[in-house]
């Protein structure tokens, strides 16, 4: 069975259940409430089923100031993104330390969760954009969210009242523990976690197998939470992880759970955040290929890799696996990376993602090489819905 320990040691439960649960819901409707977006409502759930262990709630200053700085808690504990709740300053200037206070939905009032103040911060959020992502740029899509928000953030723990009903693939949505649990009924002892934004393309699949030559299964666990605009929307994707699941991989080594978690784009710092929340998962390995959680040119191919080196293998707990780049040679006549391919780079098929959705919005299957006619498939179908819905 995988033995591997969560992240800070013990798999943090903050989800209220049976009679406790309804007397906190009692009680919530008289504290005061903050109103979340579904970003926030994700972070909250991912909160209180462990999946951020060791954190117990939204950041507080001094956790916030320690992770911007120095990519620890505290404590000292490795974590490189911050989890806040960025509060209006008029509902702020209503909450004082101490206070408990009721997380609502702002789109459907429902009372997700309470949160005991810790404290009331303001914040750099240059600072912060600057050394999370690297860059101020408000075109990088996870500052532009970013400076969108207040700059007041409250911290404290949660306690979880009511979860996000997923609304499609509810057979997907796993929490850390019941992923723990299944992998040790499976007998895995090591299974390697891939996190991706993206439908699995060759280039994925290979660095997957490579990587399940040496351990015992694939965690298969697709980021499902807010994604940019132009990223395939995750429904459209499980469809295509499916079909590729079924045509291309053994059942019996390979595993899908969603991770219902926002993207940042924070590229370096957030491979750590995703190898830190798989460790949670119960993976004991991580990939991490060209340019994790990337976007634009904004960070080098490998800085997501180089990252790792500030920290020992005992912090990190969980071990990384790095892939260069990898493509299709034609002269090989398979998959391959600069460490394994001798050939110039035109006997190398790469394509950019704007040429591959030019090719599947005019309804045309990319390469083979590139992308499996099942998965191409349902990209297509997508995209016609996409465009339809649009027009
Ligand atoms: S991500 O934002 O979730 O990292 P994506 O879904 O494209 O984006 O990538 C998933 C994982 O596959 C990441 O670890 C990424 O580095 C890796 N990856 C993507 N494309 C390649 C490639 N051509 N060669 C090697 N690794 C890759």
């Amino acid at each position: 069975m995988t033995s591997i320990l969560p992240h800070g040691g013990t798999l943090i439960r903050r989800v209220a259940e049976g009679a406790q649960r309804e007397e906190l819901l009692q009680q919530a409707s008289g504290h005061q409430s903050i109103p979340v977006n579904t970003w926030t409502l994700s972070d909250l759930d991912l909160i209180g089923v462990g999946a951020f262990s060791p954190l117990t709630g939204f950041l507080n200053e001094e956790d916030y100031h320690s992770v911007v700085k120095s990519m620890r808690l505290a404590d000292g504990t490795v974590w490189s993104i911050p989890v806040t709740l960025s509060v209006e300053e008029e509902v702020a200037s209503g909450l004082a330390v101490g206070d408990r206070v009721s997380l609502i939905g702002e789109e459907d009032g429902v009372i997700y969760g309470l949160l005991d103040i810790e404290s009331i911060y303001h914040v750099d959020q240059q600072f912060e954009a600057q050394n999370v992502f690297k860059t101020t740029d408000p075109a990088h899509p996870g500052v532009s969210k970013l400076l969108a928000r207040a700059s007041t953030y409250v911290g404290g723990p949660v306690t979880v009242l009511n979860r996000p009903a997923p609304e499609k693939f509810k057979e997907f949505y796993f929490d850390p523990a019941e992923t723990r649990q299944i992998f040790a009924d499976k007998g895995w002892r090591t299974v390697v976690g891939f996190q991706t934004r993206n439908p699995v393309h060759r280039a994925h699949e290979y660095i997957q197998k490579c990587a399940m030559e040496v351990v015992d299964a694939l965690f298969l666990n697709p980021l499902v939470g807010e994604t940019k605009s132009d990223d395939v929307p995750a429904n459209v994707r499980m469809k295509s992880y499916l079909a590729l699941l079924e045509n291309y991989y053994p059942q019996n080594r390979t595993f899908l759970g969603v991770f219902p978690a926002a993207m940042r784009y924070a590229g370096p710092r957030e491979a750590i955040f995703h190898a830190m929340v798989r460790k949670n998962y119960g993976c004991t390995h991580f990939i991490v290929g060209r340019d994790h959680a990337g976007v634009g040119d904004y960070y080098g191919t490998y800085e997501a890799q180089e990252i790792f080196s500030n920290f020992t293998a005992e912090e990190l707990g969980i071990t990384p696996l790095f892939f260069e780049h990898s493509f299709f040679c034609v002269k090989c006549g398979n998959m391959a990376s600069s460490k394994t391919c001798p050939h110039p780079g035109d006997q190398h098929l790469t394509l950019s993602g704007t040429k591959v959705r030019a090719l599947l919005r005019d309804g045309k299957c990319p390469p083979p090489e590139f992308t499996r006619p099942e998965v191409a498939e349902i990209l297509i179908e997508g995209m016609s819905v996409e465009v339809t819905a649009q027009s």
